[in-house]
């Protein structure tokens, strides 16, 4: 009963505009104010935006997972804003954490360790390891930094939907559930961080992300990816509990197309006429490259395939920006699963619920 109450209660979400290069410091203390007060405040990072809370207050980050819906078994990343700060939260660093942290951070890397017992179960979700990030974002570091503890941080979407990349999508999801939104602009990277488990024998990529295998790979040769990662298989479950769940998932069906590219936009094509023929809005993820060769649906360009980096940075938004447009069915062109390629995939898969065609 009273549960029920706490979620259908509206709050009024205030939104503050700040510069995203040089942050107004006042303004970052009324979001520290909020976080220290037991609030919830979605702030940009690099990756995607943060709903924050102080992580170490119980019944704040209780917030986190009433206001997103997400399932309780799906632990959270402390976001910290210095190394100091991660040594009470953890049982040891080792020094392959150490390289990797002096290497990746501030960035889009997410490690794995062994929890201290300073760390909230609910943060972990139970598990004996903890995620731990320093984002690469001035507003983020400085609102960590003013809050004064390690605050955690789901993307700030509601569960299931594409993580957010504007203040708008936030705002889309969440107006009313969470006290404030800290509108920094569009995020950099577009994807989320890679998740890497230490605390096993050889570091494993749970999620693939910002920081790229190979990136990583350069620095610790040892770096694997967990399976359910690299094959197609739906019977393997995934490490990470986050990933076992459909996620990113726009409000129509979503088919993704992979091989080579002629053969891609060939395949959508003939596809888009079927579709169009059962009377369905078709909607055609293309890339820059491609776009020209479509002729029918509603076509938009995600990025170019010359800097896929453009592809990660757009991605999510043009996945809600097809639901806005509210076409039944997203076709969508793959990319190859390499450096950014394989993040951009994965979230793809998990977008399409795994309906990917090899042409
Ligand atoms: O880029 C990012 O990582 C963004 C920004 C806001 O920092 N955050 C983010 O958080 O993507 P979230 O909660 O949407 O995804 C965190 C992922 C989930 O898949 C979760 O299951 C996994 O990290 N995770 C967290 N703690 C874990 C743990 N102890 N063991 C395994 N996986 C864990
Ligand atoms: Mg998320």
């Amino acid at each position: 009963q009273k549960k029920r109450r706490d979620i259908m209660e509206e709050i009024q979400t205030k939104i503050i505009k700040v510069n995203e290069k040089n942050p107004e410091k006042d303004l970052i203390s009324l979001g520290a104010n909020v976080i220290n007060e037991g609030g919830l405040v979605a702030f940009p990072t690099e990756t995607v935006y943060g709903l924050g809370a102080n992580g170490f207050n119980e019944e704040a980050v209780k917030k986190i997972f009433i206001a997103k819906g997400r399932p309780q078994d799906n632990p959270l990343i402390l976001h910290v804003s210095s190394v100091e700060q991660v040594e009470s939260l953890v049982e040891f660093i080792s020094p392959e954490a150490r390289i990797l942290m002096e290497r990746f951070w501030p960035g889009p890397l997410t490690m794995l360790f062994k929890r201290s017992s300073l760390v909230p179960d609910i943060i972990t979700a139970g598990l004996d390891t903890v995620a731990i990030r320093m984002p690469n974002h001035p507003i983020a570091l400085e609102l960590i930094k003013k809050s004064g503890v390690p605050i955690a941080a789901p993307s700030a979407n509601t569960s299931g939907k594409p993580s957010p990349t504007l203040a708008a999508h936030v705002m889309e999801d969440l107006n009313g559930k969470i006290d404030m939104i800290i509108d920094g602009g569009s995020t950099g990277i577009g994807v989320e961080s890679t998740v890497l488990d230490l605390s096993v024998h050889d570091p494993m990529i749970l999620r693939p992300g910002g920081i790229t295998l190979e990136e990583l790979r350069k620095i610790n040769p040892k770096v694997v990816e967990d399976l359910s990662i690299i094959k197609d298989d739906k019977n393997i479950i995934p490490k990470s509990p986050g990933q076992k769940y459909r996620h990113y998932a726009p409000k129509a069906e979503m088919i993704v197309f992979t091989g080579e590219v002629q053969n891609i936009v060939d395949a959508i094509n003939e596809y888009t006429y079927k579709c169009i023929d059962q009377g369905k809005t078709v909607g055609i993820m293309a890339t820059e490259e491609t776009k020209d060769r479509y002729k029918k649906g509603i076509i938009i360009s995600v990025g170019s395939r010359r800097d896929k980096k453009t592809i990660a940075h757009n991605l999510f938004n043009t996945i809600r920006l097809f639901d806005e447009k509210k076409v039944d069915i997203i076709l969508s062109e793959g990319v190859e699963s390499s450096y950014i390629g394989t993040a951009i995939m994965n979230r793809l898969k998990k977008a399409s619920g795994g309906n990917i065609k090899k042409v």
